[in-house]
């Protein structure tokens, strides 16, 4: 009993001096970028960084900007981690922001729909805001209608990140945050430490390297929730933007937009979007799920998953030939088309983001899969870790 109960305090103290590792590790880190602004000014790919704000619980927000000569510029937030603009160039080499954002951390503190944001613990839905595991049942914090939505109340989007490192090379520049989610915070078990890496490549691609490991059996489904309008004009609907998605099947789900546990053929249907196809093709049509959706807002089954990292999705605004591709290891992929949006958050650059203004590619796994027992596993047990890439990859056709 009293050796059971030693391992037990030296386990614990293991995880304590990990945590304080880890933290100074950060503090070091914040340290090393301060001298940034110069370093990799020679060198085709840059960083820099600047003071953002500060949060109403008196948190200090950094920005980051990774620029490279390809015409790729991003800024990053450690408030929720999140891309606050992501500039990339037209057919006319017109540099122009194509991602939804704020003006400041003042609006991205107020409530707003994970614009441009890491989310954590569990992209996606949980019904009713509960699962089993291992016999215990956790019951989560219940923010969209009856079920748990990306994480819960204060999701991954909601805090401030540590800045762990910026690395600055010939090919890319990378910010790697990281953020300690403690045991049953939002009711999930286990201490988790997230590790997220943005890399800016000279190819014009952006890479997201998620990395997590747990003290406890837990679940694990990360994502971002970036809205693209590939015109640079979110006045505009971003139903004239052409779309490919590699998938067969989508998760069918019910009118709280929990999966059935039925895999539906995309054939015939609207959401067939093997071949590149016109948003507005199918966007409202006459259709039960498209309904249920109130457009798209749906996750596929993306094909071939036994390939790992693959191309799954593209999508083209041809008016000014800004094109994106995505690349995951993951096995599905929220498309989501703003329905949500109604026309009451502010744009920076004036206006207001209206129903459908923006597009998300969240790649992921399937929604619910805690509950369900035939979808691919998102459990993440001591000694292993997570980890999965995607990468957005911009150019113009
Ligand atoms: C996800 C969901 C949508 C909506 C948005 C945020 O993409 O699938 O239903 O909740 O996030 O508004």
């Amino acid at each position: 009993m009293n050796s059971m109960r030693s391992i037990e305090i030296s386990i614990s103290a293991m995880f304590f001096f990990l945590i304080l590792i880890l933290n100074s590790s950060c503090k070091e880190g914040t340290k090393k970028d301060e001298n940034f602004e110069t370093k990799g000014m020679e060198k085709p790919i840059r960083i820099e960084q600047r003071n953002y704000g500060t949060t109403t619980n008196g948190e200090k927000v950094k920005q980051f900007t990774l620029k490279n000569y390809g015409g790729i510029e991003v800024n990053i937030i450690t408030y929720g981690g999140r891309i606050t603009t992501l500039k990339t160039v037209d057919k006319e080499g017109t540099l122009k922001n194509i991602v939804l954002g704020f003006e400041n951390l003042e609006q991205y503190e107020k409530s707003n729909p994970y614009f441009g944001a890491l989310v954590g613990r569990y992209g996606n839905r949980i019904a009713k805001g509960k699962f089993n595991l291992n016999g215990t049942e956790y019951i989560l914090a219940k923010n969209n209608g009856e079920n748990n939505l990306h994480g819960g109340i204060k999701g991954f989007d909601k805090v401030v990140w540590n800045v762990e490192d910026t690395v600055v090379s010939n090919t890319m520049g990378s910010l790697k945050l990281s953020y300690v989610s403690k045991d049953m915070e939002e009711g999930f078990p286990g201490n988790l430490i997230t590790f997220v890496t943005y890399t800016l490549n000279a190819d014009n691609s952006l890479d997201i390297l998620y990395e997590a490991t747990t003290d406890k059996t837990t679940v694990v489904n990360l994502t971002q929730h970036s809205y693209f309008n590939l015109s640079g004009d979110f006045s505009q609907s971003i139903v004239d933007h052409k779309v490919e998605i590699s998938a067969d099947e989508f998760v069918e789900v019910d009118s709280s937009l929990i999966p059935t546990g039925e895999m539906a053929s995309v054939e015939g249907t609207p959401f067939d979007f093997r071949e590149i196809k016109l948003i507005d093709d199918g966007i409202d049509a006459e259709n039960e799920q498209i309904k249920l959706g109130g457009g798209f807002d749906h996750c596929w089954v993306l094909n071939n998953p036994e390939k790992g990292y693959r191309s799954v999705a593209k999508a083209h605004h041809i008016g000014s030939g800004r094109f994106m591709e995505v690349l995951t290891d993951q096995p599905g992929m929220q498309f989501y088309t703003g329905n949500f949006l109604n026309g009451t958050l502010p744009a920076p650059i004036g206006g207001v983001y209206s129903k459908r203004s923006g597009f998300c590619f969240e790649t992921q796994h399937y929604p619910d899969s805690p509950n369900q027992p035939n979808f691919p596993t998102v459990t993440l047990r001591p000694g292993d870790t997570y980890s999965t890439k995607t990468t957005f990859k911009f150019s113009i056709k």
